[in-house]
């Protein structure tokens, strides 16, 4: 069988890395990489540190507004299908990459796995919501990381074709978290291209939501949070932040935070691993706080992870510096034996589905 993987963005890269490795000992995989992220630290590195192959197409498009992006992805995938003519098409996720991939493939004829299928907000002014909805009802099977988004699909009409896996996030978080050297990862590049060690006791900060940071205000009240806190705050920019926090700092000074290039993922997940608490506004790093067992603030309107979000253990706030510290002093409990994010053998079902 020929099966055709579409990756685009950091979280894409990580779960096909446990995906992929065990597809390709059971069919032969094309590997697209749509180039939505493509700085050495956004796209490379992931390939590096996670042992991922060489995409066998690079399609180079990224930037632009969504319509831009997503329309030229939609058509240079669509000549890689019409060339490649898979039997089924991989997509991860909520991406500009994800939809375009799905919409191309469908209009051929060739059914779509969406992994990570079922998610909800219940706003459509989230980007990745509309990418969500629509990849989803276009999908010949939904494969699930969680209960909750089983029950979105049921509601939405489209239980005959959903599968619950677990989360293949959770296989990577276990397999390469296993693997870390955590006195060695915890290396962080400045901005100006030095290497440092992260300080031994520290909170993580990642925020690169759309909604959080269009406007400086909210990205302003976010630092003064972490600003206040009891330890300094490591806090790795997205290349869409990196000019407004540059501009932010020459007004206001944050000797408490720790900015530096983003890292790649074995990196972050010794971050995650040692961080004395962690604020976010990412899906990925709400769920690896929680399967690391530490404390999470979610700066965001909207529970994009609902099975995180109980015993205090993810608490969302406003991007409002007194909110952000309320929730912060929350304590959570953990219940050892509350597993939702399946066993760590998502990535083995997700193949299986793929194989039948
Ligand atoms: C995208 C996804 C988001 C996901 C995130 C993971 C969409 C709609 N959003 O958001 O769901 O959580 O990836 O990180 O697909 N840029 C660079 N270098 C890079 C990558 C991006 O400079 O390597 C710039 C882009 O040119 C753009 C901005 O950063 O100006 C935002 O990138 P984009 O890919 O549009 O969305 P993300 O915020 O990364």
């Amino acid at each position: 069988m020929k099966i055709l993987t579409i990756v685009g963005a950091r979280p894409q890269f990580i779960k096909a890395a446990v995906v992929s490795r065990l597809l390709r000992n059971k069919c032969q995989e094309i590997l697209v990489h749509t180039g939505q992220h493509y700085d050495y630290n956004m796209s490379d590195v992931f390939f590096e540190e996670l042992d991922i192959q060489k995409p066998d197409y690079n399609l180079g498009i990224s930037g632009g507004s969504h319509g831009v992006m997503t329309g030229k992805m939609l058509s240079s995938i669509e000549e890689v299908l019409l060339k490649e003519k898979p039997e089924k098409l991989l997509v991860y996720g909520d991406t500009n990459s994800t939809l375009a991939a799905a919409l191309a493939a469908v209009k051929l004829h060739i059914p779509v796995y969406h992994v990570e299928a079922g998610n909800r907000l219940g706003t459509l002014e989230n980007p990745e919501e509309v990418n969500r909805i629509c990849t989803d009802h276009i999908s010949t099977c939904l494969i699930s990381c969680t209960e909750s988004a089983i029950h979105f699909l049921e509601r939405e009409g489209l239980s005959d074709r959903t599968y619950f896996v677990g989360d293949p996030m959770y296989d990577a978080f276990l397999y390469y978290g296993e693997q870390i050297e955590e006195k060695d990862r915890r290396v962080l590049i400045t901005f100006d291209g030095n290497a440092i060690k992260s300080p031994d006791e520290f909170y993580y900060l990642t925020c690169h939501r759309q909604e959080n940071t269009d406007i400086d205000e909210k990205l302003i009240e976010i630092l003064k949070a972490m600003n206040e806190l009891d330890a300094p705050t490591v806090y790795p920019v997205h290349p869409r932040n990196h000019n407004r926090v540059l501009r932010i700092c020459n007004k206001y000074t944050f000797n408490n935070i720790l900015m530096c290039k983003p890292t790649g993922y074995l990196t972050s997940i010794s971050l995650v691993k040692n961080a004395k608490k962690i604020v976010t506004d990412s899906g990925g790093l709400q769920r690896e706080a929680f399967f690391a067992e530490k404390k999470c603030v979610t700066v965001f309107d909207y529970i994009v992870w609902p099975e995180t979000m109980i015993d205090e253990r993810n608490n969302l706030a406003k991007p409002q510096c007194k909110d952000i510290l309320e929730k912060l002093n929350v304590e959570q409990t953990i219940n050892p034996v509350y597993k939702p994010f399946g066993d760590g053998h998502a990535s083995e079902k997700i193949v299986e589905l793929l194989m039948k």
